[in-house]
């Protein structure tokens, strides 16, 4: 059976897609357009600006004086130093990097915890690493909800999950909001061992502080590497030794690593130094049986760049809704050679779809071009379960139209039942498509419209957003049809202009992180590269439990 899969395999990493000659794309701007493009692009540059002082202020972390003290008091490595350290020498893909900025309890850069995925001996793995310098590293919710996040990738996409452990536990300030419910803390230990059981390997470098809940995670990932004299694991610290017994334990005695290496058992490799635990994740994940192709397919044939440059998405990414030009324009400035294959090029038009290729991988695209119409809905239904029933993975380029007014007559009472219908079927085919989904709202994400296109609800692979992107249920403006008190409707205009922002929505982990317009291609390829992965791996088949260290 094992020899079978793996000459399956051996072939398909032989394989070659079919030629394509798909034809180009009219992507270029018309003087009629230059007004437009030159307003949404002042926009954008205010909105680039705001994405490189947050990007600015996450690095910072806790500050200058909690780095001196991870640093000189602790001894202890940053944690970017630590992810060089880890990866292979090439960039990785950061998830949700925003997420934690502007919360009603502060800001707290990057969640207290970098996550996102990136290469180490050439296989691309999740990494979720905490800053110790954002609050001892200990966990705020929106800390726990990246967590469980990054998990959530590595389980949708089969991907092996390393955890860079510096964590005092819980924020214990806000302990209702991290301890009880469904998808807080207890979450994360359960998801280890779902994963551990779906055979999706998991690592942990216990490189700091492990304290309460968070030294679960170490005991439950399936190998773990521990650093002598920094990396400590404890239910309880010493200080909480002496109130209960008196005794004076130090930390190396309570929970070091000569201890959980030589005597609990609890780790399985000691690291002396921070460098070698990192040399040694490394040569364990050489271990998993994964074999992946020579070379990428795109990187084998040559892949064609767009014929126009990216940089002009910039003045392409809409201000707001009526600033949307040709959404032909952007995907021509997305797909290789600008070209693209279109499916009912003549009906439904509000709505694009149609095959591209981005740097030589093949996908579905399904993008805005107006209201999602009745026509434009069953347009998309229809491609999406054509993608699903040829196994293309489809992204979604979202902007969505604002809410439409009350109805008022009968005639468009009946227009609006219809669409109403038809989207409800483009959802249930989007639900229901078993193809990797990738969403990039570059414009409005509102009301219904938005679930069809795939938003968050719909549980796309990967979500991302344009900086001048606008999350609501209703678009800001639009809010006169439903409030009629015109004082109330001002102020909700202020609330929806406020929250809507692309930043307030990553801020709060509703999405995977904001991207500049000009690196979508870029992120489409690796998200595109990450999910393949899978199908390298040796043997996928569930097991019954997961792997019990004890
Ligand atoms: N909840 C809230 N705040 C916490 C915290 C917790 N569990 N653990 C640490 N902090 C805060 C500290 O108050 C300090 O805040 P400040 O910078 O505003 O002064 C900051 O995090 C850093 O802690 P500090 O002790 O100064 O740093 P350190 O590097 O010497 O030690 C820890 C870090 C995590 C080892 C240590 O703080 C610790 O053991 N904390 C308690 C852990 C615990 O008992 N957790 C139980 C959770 S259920």
């Amino acid at each position: 059976m094992h020899q079978l899969t793996q000459s399956r395999f051996m072939s398909a990493a032989r394989r070659k897609r079919l030629p394509s000659a798909f034809p180009v794309i009219d992507g270029v701007l018309h003087p009629i357009q230059n007004h437009v493009f030159e307003l949404n692009l002042r926009n954008s540059l205010v909105c680039q600006e705001r994405y490189l002082k947050y990007k600015a202020q996450a690095k910072k972390g806790g500050g200058e004086n909690a780095t001196l003290r991870h640093t000189q008091r602790n001894k202890k490595l940053l944690v970017r130093d630590r992810l060089r350290r880890l990866l292979d020498d090439e960039d990785y893909l950061e998830l949700a990097p925003f997420a934690g900025l502007g919360l009603p309890y502060g800001d707290i850069p990057s969640a207290g915890c970098l996550t996102g995925i990136g290469k180490i001996n050439g296989l691309w793995c999740v990494f979720i690493a905490n800053d110790a310098t954002v609050k001892g590293g200990t966990a705020y919710p929106i800390t726990v909800k990246k967590q469980l996040r990054a998990q959530d990738v590595a389980m949708q996409n089969r991907l092996p999950c390393v955890y860079l452990v510096d964590s005092g536990g819980a924020f214990l300030p806000l302990q209702s909001e991290i301890f009880p419910d469904k998808n807080q803390g207890g979450r994360t230990f359960y998801n280890e061992a779902v994963m551990s059981a779906l055979k999706i390997p998991q690592v942990a470098i216990v490189c700091g502080s492990c304290t309460a809940g968070g030294a679960y995670i170490p005991t439950m990932a399936e190998e773990t590497v521990m650093v002598h004299r920094i990396g400590t694991i404890f239910l309880g610290g010493p200080p909480l030794v002496k109130a209960a017994t008196g005794e004076e334990v130090s930390p190396e005695d309570l929970g070091g690593a000569r201890l959980h290496a030589e005597v609990s058992g609890c780790v399985d490799h000691f690291a002396a130094v921070e460098q070698d635990a990192y040399e040694s994740a490394r040569n364990i994940i050489s271990t998993l049986n994964f074999e992946l192709p020579e070379e990428d397919e795109g990187e084998a044939g040559g892949v064609e760049e767009p014929l126009h440059s990216p940089d002009d998405l910039l003045g392409l990414a809409p201000k707001s809704y009526h600033h949307s030009l040709d959404a032909k324009l952007i995907l021509s400035r997305l797909t290789d050679g600008s070209k693209f294959q279109e499916f009912k090029a003549r009906y439904g038009t509000t709505l694009l779809t149609g095959f591209g290729k981005i740097e030589g991988q093949l996908v579905g695209i399904v993008a805005s071009n107006g209201e999602l119409t009745y026509e434009a809905s069953l347009k998309g239904s229809h491609f999406v379960q054509l993608c699903d029933q040829r196994d293309i993975p489809l992204v979604f380029l979202q902007n969505t139209a604002p809410e439409p007014g009350p109805t008022l007559s009968a005639h468009k009472a009946e227009a609006h039942t219809n669409r109403l219908k038809a989207q409800g079927s483009m959802m249930s085919a989007v639900a229901c498509a078993s193809v990797p989904k990738i969403t990039v709202v570059i414009g409005g994400c509102h009301g219904a419209d938005s679930y069809a296109m795939c938003g968050r609800a719909f549980d796309p692979n990967f979500l991302f957003l344009w900086p001048n992107a606008r999350v609501s249920l209703v678009a800001p403006g639009c809010s006169q049809a439903l409030v009629p008190e015109e004082e109330e409707a001002t102020q909700l205009n202020r609330r929806l202009e406020e929250e809507s922002c692309a930043f307030f929505s990553s801020g709060r982990l509703w999405d995977d992180g904001v991207i500049l317009p000009q690196d979508t291609r870029k992120v489409l390829s690796s998200c595109l590269k990450i999910i393949k992965q899978q199908d390298y791996q040796i043997s996928k088949e569930k097991q019954r439990t997961p792997l019990l260290r004890f």
